[in-house]
């Protein structure tokens, strides 16, 4: 969701605006622009569409040495380019860009700006014409840009370049990502760290509500009322080669290609030399003291936690709930004496998940984040991280995060019913293994799974899934992975609660994708297929070996029956993206989407 890039030096920095905006695309977005100063002045270029319409319209000629660029993913005003940015003050000194949501710039327009003419409808545009009142009324470009970011209420991660002045650039953050980038001669600033990664490795983290005054040679970071803060860079440990396509044709086949190699790099990073099993004392305290543990995420990530929710209540016995971040955030519960926030995040951006953290942060209550990035927000505000060592995440439509998601649970869950002395009676990081070679084998025939998509989902505008228990879980995944890419209306539902009201849906021919891997619940789910095929559905069975039957779509290998959702959930990944392939959709850019929701 939005994505910024800047850069200040003495290179000609288009090229590295436009390919670090590229790389910001997986974000998800609508509109993008750059504006950079070259030795004619400021020039400012931006369009509704790709980062390939953008560069259409941006000139040869532009040689730009500072400047700034966007990906716009609309919130404020519609996607077009009067509402693209950057923005520009009414002078047009003042260039911005700007991640986030200014909670009260109708206030701050109407009681501040009222003489100002308003190009755009966006809320950003409040930001540059503040600076620029502030400096008409006599203050120095950095004084006005700290005192503008004074008034502003919500979330901001900004670029600003003075057209006065192309030796400043300038930044701000407050609970929207950016990263500072340190280079030899240049410096730049950005959402990600992967869109700069081909000019530097190191960068310098910054925290909420702080500056940061850009020159080529150096930078400085103040807070708010200008007191300098001291700051370590840091070397990322991002390899350009993992958020490169290499020969795939999308990011989601390679993510999706990419989960048994996942699963053994888990087993790698969690279990040591003796083949015991790596968590900090600190989590391991936490797990023990918790009386009750509430997991909240959003999405793909809310589906692994109601996963986990079963082996942190059957393998380590702690009564477990599981909220989506956005209800929970202004429903609080009545909840336990000793609760532990578990935050399951792939970006660790996400803002309702953040919202969360920050009110149960203020409460007191011990936090631990689940995240795929080490230095996103959650991980660095929770009280500990569990990573998921999935490697970048490109592809909107999350695949790899949601299986490591599931395995680090498990792991949590095995680790605290061992720190307890309870019984299990499994190893898990021999499962592991066995269920990487199961993957290997699914991921190596996923033409099978074409052939299926092809002729269950080809010209349907709607399609079930149904399942019971675990099954019920990844068929909401199922489900929600279908439906994102291939816009094909779907549900999942748990199998007996259909005929209860969603049953009445069901026509000649409509698609019902009926996971069968639960053994205790085998007969009932079958049974919820014969009442939905009676009705004319087009069934597709996909169960494990030991419970298959004549006619059903597809046959998984048996694995320790609680981790089967490491397994099944791959071919209704792989549905989901060769039904996405079959209708023409855009399979790593969904519409309407975007990969890191920054936004409440
Ligand atoms: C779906 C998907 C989303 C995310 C959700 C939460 O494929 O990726 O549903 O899971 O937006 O994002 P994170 O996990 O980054 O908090």
């Amino acid at each position: 969701m939005c994505g910024i890039v800047g850069y200040i030096g003495q290179s000609d920095c288009k090229e590295i605006l436009l390919h670090g905006l590229e790389k910001l695309e997986y974000r998800g977005y609508d509109s993008a622009g750059i504006a950079g100063i070259d030795h004619t002045g400021l020039h400012i270029s931006k369009e509704k569409g790709r980062i390939a319409d953008l560069r259409q319209i941006v000139v040869d000629s532009f040689h730009p040495f500072i400047g700034i660029g966007h990906t716009r993913w609309a919130t404020h005003g519609a996607p077009s380019k009067k509402n693209a940015h950057p923005h520009q003050s009414s002078s047009k000194r003042f260039t911005l860009v700007h991640n986030g949501v200014i909670e009260n710039y109708d206030l701050i327009k109407h009681s501040n700006l009222d003489h100002i003419h308003f190009i755009s409808d966006t809320d950003t545009e409040v930001i540059v014409q503040l600076v620029e009142k502030y400096v008409e009324q006599g203050m120095y470009v950095e004084e006005a840009f700290r005192h503008s970011l004074k008034r502003l209420h919500g979330s901001y991660a900004i670029g600003l370049i003075d057209a006065q002045d192309s030796d400043t650039l300038y930044a701000a953050k407050n609970r929207s990502p950016l990263l500072v980038g340190l280079g030899d001669g240049f410096n730049v600033i950005t959402s990600d760290a992967i869109a700069v990664l081909q000019i530097t490795n190191q960068f310098l983290e910054l925290k909420d509500q702080e500056v940061v005054i850009l020159k080529k040679d150096r930078v400085i970071i103040t807070d708010l009322y200008g007191e300098i803060q001291e700051r370590k860079p840091f070397t990322t440990q991002l390899d350009p080669s993992d958020i490169d396509k290499g020969t795939y044709p999308h990011y989601m086949l390679k993510e999706i290609d990419e989960q048994p190699m996942v699963l053994r790099k888990i087993v790698q990073r969690y279990q040591d030399e003796n083949g015991q099993l790596i968590i900090d004392r600190e989590i391991r305290e936490a797990m023990q003291k918790a009386d009750r543990i509430y997991m909240i995420a959003c999405g793909t990530s809310y589906h692994a936690g109601l996963v986990g929710k079963d082996y942190l209540e059957k393998f380590s016995g702690i009564p477990t709930e599981v909220h989506i971040a956005s209800e929970f955030s202004y429903n609080l519960p009545l909840l336990s004496q000793n609760p532990l926030f578990i935050l399951i995040s792939q970006s660790g951006e996400t803002a309702d998940s953040r919202s969360v953290l920050v009110k149960v942060k203020e409460k007191g209550y011990p936090t631990l984040a689940i995240t795929n990035v080490p230095d996103s927000t959650l991980s660095r505000e929770s009280d500990c991280t569990l990573l998921l060592h999935a490697g970048p995440e490109i592809a909107v439509a999350s695949t790899k995060a949601y299986t490591a998601q599931i395995a680090v649970l498990a792991l949590l869950a095995v680790d605290t019913a061992i720190q307890k002395g309870l019984p299990l009676d499994f190893d898990i990081f021999s499962e592991f293994g066995k269920i990487a070679t199961v993957m290997d084998g699914l991921i190596h025939n996923k033409e099978i799974i074409a052939k299926i998509a092809l002729n269950y989902l080809q010209h349907t505008r709607n399609c079930f899934f149904i399942g019971r228990g675990l099954d019920y879980y990844v068929g909401l995944e199922g489900a929600l992975k279908l439906k994102e890419i291939s816009y094909i209306q779907c549900e999942g539902f748990a199998g007996g609660e259909l005929k209860h009201g969603t049953i009445a849906l069901i026509e000649e021919k409509t698609p019902v994708i009926v996971l069968v891997t639960q053994e205790s619940v085998n007969l009932n789910i079958r049974g919820n297929a014969k009442e939905v095929a009676a009705r004319g559905a087009h069934v597709c069975v996909i169960a494990t070996e030991n419970l298959t039957m004549d006619g059903d779509a597809y046959v998984l290998p048996k694995v320790y029956e609680p981790l089967s959702p490491l397994v099944s959930v791959i071919p209704l990944q792989l549905l989901a993206y060769y039904a996405a392939l079959q209708r023409g959709c855009d399979v790593d850019k969904p519409r309407n989407l975007a990969k890191s929701v920054t936004v409440e």
